[in-house]
C-alpha cells in the first residue's frame, strides 16, 4: 500500500493499490509465448493472426501496430490487411471470406469502428467462429452468455485475468459493470456471472437508462467501468475499499503536450485512488491485457484447428 498525506509536495494521497496492467500482460505473454513455442516445435504449425484495418483512424492504426508487434513476439506470425477508408461491405466481406479460406489463418480480429457505411454485424457474422479470436460472433457470443465460453472477448477477459492475478475475491462479490456494449459490458457480465474461478459474482449492468447510477455504483464490491465518458465516475460514487476497474481510454486537450492530448479514464483517477482498494491506471490497466488474451485466444484457436476440436477456454 502507498500512501502520502494529502497535499505533501503536491502530492495527492493514493491509498489504492494500482494494478499494474503492464506487468501482468507481460508474465501472460511470456507464458503465452512459451506454450507457442512448444506448440510449434511439437506440431510444425505457427499460430496465424490476421487484422483487418479499414481507414487510417489514428488510435485504431495505433493498437493495430500493437497487436501485430506483440503477435511477433510471441511467435505468432501478426499479419495486417488494410483497407482504404473508401472500402465497401463487399471487399471487407471478400477479405474476411478470404482469411476464413486460408488454412495459416488461424483468428481473424476485425478493428472496429469500421467506416460508418460499413455493416458492422454483418462483417462480423462472416468471419468463421473457429477464428473468430475477438469472439465476437453471435455464436461464441451465444455460448459465452450460456456460461459456455469459446473465445471470450480480449478487453473482459483480461479484465478477469487481472482479477485472478491480483487475488481479488469475486466468489460472491457484487460487481457492478457501467456501459453494455458488445465488446465490454456485456461479455464482462457474462464472464462475471459464470461459475468458476474470477467469477460466481452477483452481477449490475448500468446504461444511460439507469436512474441513479451514483447508487447503483457505490454498492459495487467490484466496479468495471466501460463507459467513453472522460473522469465521469468520481470518489463519491465509490464504496470505501472498492476495487475499480477503468477499462475508458479517453483523449482530452492537453496544449502543453506535442502529441496535443493526453489520455484519461472514465474514472477521476486522482479522487477515486484515495477510496478505492484497488485501481487501475489509464494508460497502463487494461489496454495491455487486451493485447495478451488475443494472444492467447490465437494460441487456443490454432491448437483447436490442429487438433480438428472446437475451441473451448
Ligand atoms: N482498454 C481497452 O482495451 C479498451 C477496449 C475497448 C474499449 N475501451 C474504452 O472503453 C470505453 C467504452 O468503450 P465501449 O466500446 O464499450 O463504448 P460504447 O460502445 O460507446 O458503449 C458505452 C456504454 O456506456 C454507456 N454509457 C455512456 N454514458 C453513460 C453514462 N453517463 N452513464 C451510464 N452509462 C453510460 C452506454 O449506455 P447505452 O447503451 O444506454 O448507450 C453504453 O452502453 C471507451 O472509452 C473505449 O475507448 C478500452
Amino acid at each position: 500500500m502507498v500512501s502520502w498525506p494529502a497535499g505533501e509536495k503536491g502530492i495527492l494521497a493514493i491509498s489504492a493499490r494500482v494494478i499494474d496492467g503492464k506487468a501482468i500482460s507481460a508474465r501472460v505473454r511470456r507464458a503465452v509465448a512459451d506454450e507457442v513455442q512448444k506448440f510449434t516445435s511439437g506440431t510444425g504449425v505457427v499460430p496465424g493472426l490476421s487484422v483487418v484495418l479499414a481507414g487510417d483512424d489514428a488510435a485504431s492504426v495505433s493498437y493495430v501496430m500493437a497487436k501485430e508487434k506483440a503477435a511477433r513476439e510471441a511467435g505468432i506470425a501478426g499479419n495486417v490487411l488494410r483497407l482504404p477508408g473508401s472500402a465497401t461491405q463487399e471487399q471487407v466481406v471478400r477479405t474476411v471470406e478470404a482469411l476464413n479460406r486460408d488454412p495459416a489463418v488461424h483468428g481473424i480480429l476485425v478493428q472496429l469502428p469500421l467506416p460508418g457505411h460499413v455493416d458492422t454485424d454483418a462483417v462480423v457474422r462472416t468471419i468463421d467462429p473457429g477464428k473468430d479470436v475477438d469472439g465476437l460472433h453471435p455464436y461464441n457470443f451465444g455460448l459465452l452468455l450460456a456460461g459456455k465460453p469459446t473465445f471470450a472477448p480480449a478487453t473482459p477477459s483480461g479484465i478477469q485475468r487481472m482479477l485472478i492475478e491480483e487475488g481479488i475475491e469475486t466468489n460472491g462479490a457484487h460487481a457492478v459493470i457501467c456501459g453494455r456494449s458488445s465488446i465490454v459490458g456485456r461479455p464482462m457480465a457474462a464472464l462475471m456471472m459464470a461459475r468458476g474461478n474470477g467469477a460466481n459474482a452477483t452481477v449490475t449492468v448500468c446504461h444511460t437508462g439507469t436512474r441513479d447510477l451514483a447508487a447503483v455504483t457505490r454498492l459495487a464490491d467490484i466496479l468495471i467501468v466501460a463507459i467513453g465518458r472522460p473522469e465521469a465516475i468520481t470518489a463519491n460514487m465509490v464504496r470505501p475499499g472498492a476495487v475499480v476497474i477503468d477499462v475508458g481510454v479517453n483523449r482530452v486537450a492537453a496544449p502543453d503536450r506535442k502529441s496535443g492530448f493526453r489520455l484519461v479514464g472514465d474514472v477521476a483517477y486522482d479522487e477515486v485512488a484515495r477510496v478505492a482498494s484497488h485501481i487501475t491506471p489509464v494508460p497502463g490497466g487494461v489496454g495491455p491485457m487486451t493485447i495478451a488474451m488475443l494472444l492467447q485466444n490465437t494460441l487456443a484457436a490454432a491448437r483447436a484447428s490442429t487438433a480438428g476440436t472446437p475451441a473451448s477456454l
